[in-house]
């Protein structure tokens, strides 16, 4: 099995190198992954990318690049539209030119954030910034370009790797006494190895059914779901018991008081019901894997 990645150096695609190089070491099957980042592999190049694909001839490509800066994103429209949209459809047609499954991932920003309850695969996007309407034309693309994709949309990734809000709030955290922190936002925060993990295991499923396998959009995040406020809560009830840092006070205030340049959903809950049907995988249980991070054992 021959597994290409792209983005290898972000949040997901580190986590991917590293379950994939376990995989290697423990696993019966013969496995080949060949993992670029930027620099090696500009997924907007479609003459570059089509060469990749071609001399490594990939059963599955997994793609883990994006333009994540979703504030930045309202400026960079150009940049955004071509590295969500169209890098992704240059893989998917070089992957359909081979018969190769394409996964993709996607965001909850696809959504509009006014649902009452959890989104699942069947519900109305909407997007509300430039980030989310790229990414939204990036999952269309694939879906046009290769009829053998997986859509993985998460949410709030966090990891090790890269910048994400646990990191961001150890690092203020520890200058402030005192935080003011959105609390009418609502999501799944997601660890990267767990995405990693996911994107793994649907890809052994495929692999060992191969014909007539349910390919298509499927949501991954993680559970329970929480403010960023209760989320920024949990992060610091672990520093304070690994001691860490001191903990702030943190005080929840609405989105209107932190204006932002890109406008966010304020319920982005995703249903984790059809990945668990179809291959079993449950939610990601941020909070355990919050606390086997090793951003606290530092
Ligand atoms: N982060 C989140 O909270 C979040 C939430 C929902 C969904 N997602 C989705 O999850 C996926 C993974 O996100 P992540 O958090 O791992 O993002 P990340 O840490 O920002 O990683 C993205 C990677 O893509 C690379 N990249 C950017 N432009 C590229 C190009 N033209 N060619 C090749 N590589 C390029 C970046 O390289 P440089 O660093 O060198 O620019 C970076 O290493 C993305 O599809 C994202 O939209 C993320």
């Amino acid at each position: 099995m021959r597994i290409l990645v792209t983005g290898s150096n972000g949040q997901v695609g580190s986590s991917l190198v590293e379950c994939l190089n376990s995989l290697k070491a423990n696993s019966q099957e013969a496995i080949e992954f060949l993992a670029l980042d930027r620099n090696e592999l500009d997924i907007t190049n479609q003459v570059a990318v089509i060469q990749v694909v071609e001399s490594f001839k990939p059963d599955f490509i997994i793609n883990a690049a994006a333009h994540t800066a979703v504030d930045r994103a309202e400026e960079e429209v150009e940049l955004s539209y071509a590295i969500n949209r169209d890098g992704p459809k240059f893989l998917a047609e070089a992957a359909n030119a081979l018969g190769t499954v394409m996964l993709h991932i996607s965001t909850d920003y696809v959504f509009p954030g006014n649902k009452e309850g959890v989104y699942t695969e069947r519900d109305k996007t909407g997007p509300l910034s430039v980030y989310g309407q790229s990414k939204l034309a990036g999952e269309q693309a694939v879906i046009d370009a290769n009829s053998k994709h997986i859509i993985l949309r998460t949410a709030w990734v966090f990891s090790e790797h890269g910048n994400n809000f646990v990191k961001t709030m150890l690092r203020v955290g520890a200058a402030h006494k005192k935080l003011n922190v959105v609390a009418d936002q609502f999501g799944g925060p997601t660890y990267a190895g767990d995405i990693a993990d996911a994107l793994i295991t649907m890809v052994m499923s495929i692999n060992r059914v191969a014909q007539n396998h349910k390919f298509g959009v499927f949501h991954f995040a993680g559970y329970p779901h929480v403010s960023w406020c209760e989320f920024a809560k949990v992060i610091f009830e672990l520093a304070d018991q690994t001691n860490l840092i001191q903990t702030p006070m943190i005080n929840g205030i609405a989105a209107d008081m932190y204006p932002t340049s890109a406008k966010r959903p304020e319920n982005s809950k995703l249903s984790c019901d059809k990945i668990n049907a179809i291959f079993g995988i449950t939610a990601s249980d941020w909070k355990a894997a919050l606390n086997n991070i090793e951003l606290y054992k530092s």
